[in-house]
């Protein structure tokens, strides 16, 4: 049984003052035992601030991004293990905006994948087509190439303690959500390529979907076979509307 997880990725907004008044909201919606997994993933310089936030609750602390170095001369970097220290259990690795605004090939989310693992955090690797590349049909070849970029360079029992999240480029942040049939087709695909390595470690690889995901429609998506919860950009942000969501991820 994959037990399901919704993990809001707050991006580039918040302010110590919002992040106190979100977070009241979604620890008071969700009480004290969330139905799915939750996890918030606040900007870096926020994680001591939102970790003290969430002491002695069942929310889970993740990152956005993380550097593929260790340490050294790199600045502006964060590392695997400075996650860690500030109390770190996830992060996200690969996400589209990296990948279109920050130019990250899918040889440097591979290391990044690497980096996490190295300290014990679960990556949540992050894939998905553009608009362009759905119209031309060739929605599965990206997305094989953007699993199999990370499965050629990491042993596959890293699996196991690894999300991944498919998240159409052309639903994030538009309003416009996948079908359910369409996640689901995307979801079962990655699944099956994973199953080509090992079956076990397919059939619990917990597959997260995200783009526009909202309280109103994370029910039907979630209710899907292979949608094992959501990665949540816009509506991570409104409490009512977190809480919603979590509550429609249940086993
Ligand atoms: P969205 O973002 O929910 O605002 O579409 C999802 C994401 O980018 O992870």
């Amino acid at each position: 049984m994959r037990r399901p997880l919704v993990a809001g990725n707050w991006k580039l907004n918040g302010s110590r003052a919002e992040n106190a008044r979100l977070l009241e909201g979604v620890l008071a919606g969700l009480g004290p035992e969330s139905p799915c997994e939750a996890v918030v993933c606040p900007p870096f310089v926020y994680l001591d601030q939102v970790r003290s936030l969430l002491e002695g609750s069942a929310i889970a602390l993740g990152a956005q991004n993380l550097s593929a170095e260790a340490s050294g001369a790199f600045t502006g970097e964060v590392s695997a293990a400075m996650l860690r220290d500030m109390g770190c259990r996830y992060v996200i690795v690969g996400h589209s905006e990296r990948r279109a605004l920050y130019g990250e090939t899918d040889e440097l989310v591979a290391r990044k994948f690497l980096a996490a693992h190295s300290e014990g955090l679960s990556p949540v690797l992050c894939v998905g087509e553009s608009l362009q590349e759905r119209q031309d049909g060739i929605t599965n070849d990206v997305i094989l190439r953007q699993v199999n970029a990370v499965l050629e360079r990491v042993d596959i029992q890293m699996l196991s303690s690894s999300l991944v999240a498919y998240e159409p480029v052309w639903a994030i942040g538009t309003g416009q959500t996948a079908t359910t049939g369409q996640a689901q087709d995307v979801h079962a695909y990655i699944r099956s390529i994973v199953s080509a390595h090992d079956a076990k470690i397919a059939a619990e690889l917990r597959i997260l979907y995200g783009g526009s995901v909202k309280g109103s429609n994370a029910r039907d998506l979630f209710a899907m076979d292979d949608i094992d919860g959501g990665l949540i950009g816009g509506a991570s942000l409104d409490p009512a509307d977190f809480v919603a969501i979590c509550k429609s991820a249940h086993p």
